[in-house]
């Protein structure tokens, strides 16, 4: 009798094992081919600009942006040897020693499409909500900025994903790939003009879903440790701001209530490089949502 129930245990186990594994290897091949994956698109052209205006709005579009606050310097570890999701350093963007060696349809190419020289998937970058929507004016500026940047010697070791960052990205919980996410037929507006309206708002406002959640309502920290994220729309804290609180807020920490914003919240960085009129514009745009 005892003998088959440990006959029995044995068989259940082991097949239990089996589909453990099974499923594992799964995630592993199917991970592996969605990073493989080259992708056909058709790349739009853009003349790059040359002259200091364009310079400047650039580098605006990149502090911004959070280009400045990823990419520091020649690259900096992301993902580091510790991180269990991956091995992954934001790129050496400059001409430097391990600098990407871009040209112009390539920049365009990874900033439109989240697609890299090789015609795979860039891993992690968020293009959907930094660059991929640019307005065409906006994007070449950008470009000419980039190209212009003092050349940085950092080369990085080779990305890897890790097993438990296989397993998220094969439940959908991970955004490993952004050009899956990205609708490669889209066009673009020429010129978005700048003005305090809703409109250039949610034009803007999308460098902010990253964290704050697509429809801005926030969630749960990013990682242990990490404050939760708030919900930025009129059922939030915000729904009590008025648009001169938020402004404070977003330049200085400081929120009305007496709080300081923690570092979390790139508000030294990319908050501090709004000008009023943009956060004028944010501010109308999130309190039109309910
Ligand atoms: C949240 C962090 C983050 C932000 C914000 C970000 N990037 Fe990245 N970026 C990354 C990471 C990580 C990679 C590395 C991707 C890889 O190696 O697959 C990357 C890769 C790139 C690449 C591709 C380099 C290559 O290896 O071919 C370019 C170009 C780039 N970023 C430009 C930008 C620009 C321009 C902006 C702003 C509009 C920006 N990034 C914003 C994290 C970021
Ligand atoms: C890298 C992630 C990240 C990005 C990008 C980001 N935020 Fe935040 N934000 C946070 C976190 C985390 C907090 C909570 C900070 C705390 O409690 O200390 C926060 C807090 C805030 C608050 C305070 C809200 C409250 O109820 O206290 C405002 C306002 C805000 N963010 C606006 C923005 C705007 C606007 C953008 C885009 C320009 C943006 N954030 C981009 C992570 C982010």
């Amino acid at each position: 009798m005892l003998k088959k129930i440990f006959k029995w245990t044995g068989i259940v186990l082991g097949s239990l094992l089996g589909l453990i594994l099974l499923f594992f290897i799964a995630v592993y091949f199917k991970t592996e081919s969605r990073a493989n994956k080259v992708y056909e698109v058709k790349v739009q052209q853009l003349v790059i600009p040359t002259d200091s205006a364009s310079y400047a709005l650039g580098a605006h579009v990149a502090a911004i942006r959070g280009c400045r606050d990823c990419h520091v310097k020649g690259g900096v570890p992301f993902f580091d040897e510790k991180n269990p999701l991956a091995l992954l350093y934001t790129a050496n963007l400059t001409s430097g020693k391990g600098g990407i060696n871009y040209t112009d349809k390539d920049w365009i190419r990874a900033l439109r499409h989240g697609i890299g020289k090789d015609g795979k998937s860039l891993w992690f970058m968020p293009v959907q909500h930094s660059s991929a929507a640019l307005s065409n004016h906006e994007l070449a500026a950008l470009i000419g900025y980039l190209k212009k940047m003092e050349p940085v010697d950092a080369e990085h070791p080779k990305k890897k994903m890790k097993p438990l960052g296989r397993l998220l990205t094969f439940l959908g919980i991970f955004p490993m790939f952004p050009a899956e996410e990205v609708n490669h037929n889209a066009t673009f507006p020429d010129e978005v003009k700048p003005e305090a309206t809703a409109a250039y708002g949610k034009y803007l406002v999308v460098g902010c879903q990253g964290c704050h959640g697509k429809n801005y309502k926030g969630g749960p920290s990013n990682a242990p440790g990490e404050p939760p994220i708030p919900d930025l729309t009129t059922t939030g804290d915000l729904g009590k701001w008025n648009s001169d609180q938020f402004i404070t807020a977003l330049h200085t920490g400081k929120t009305p209530d007496g709080r300081t914003l923690s570092g979390f919240m790139p508000w030294s960085t990319i908050g501090k490089a709004h000008t009023e009129e943009e956060l004028k514009a944010i501010y109308l745009y999130l309190h039109e949502l309910k």
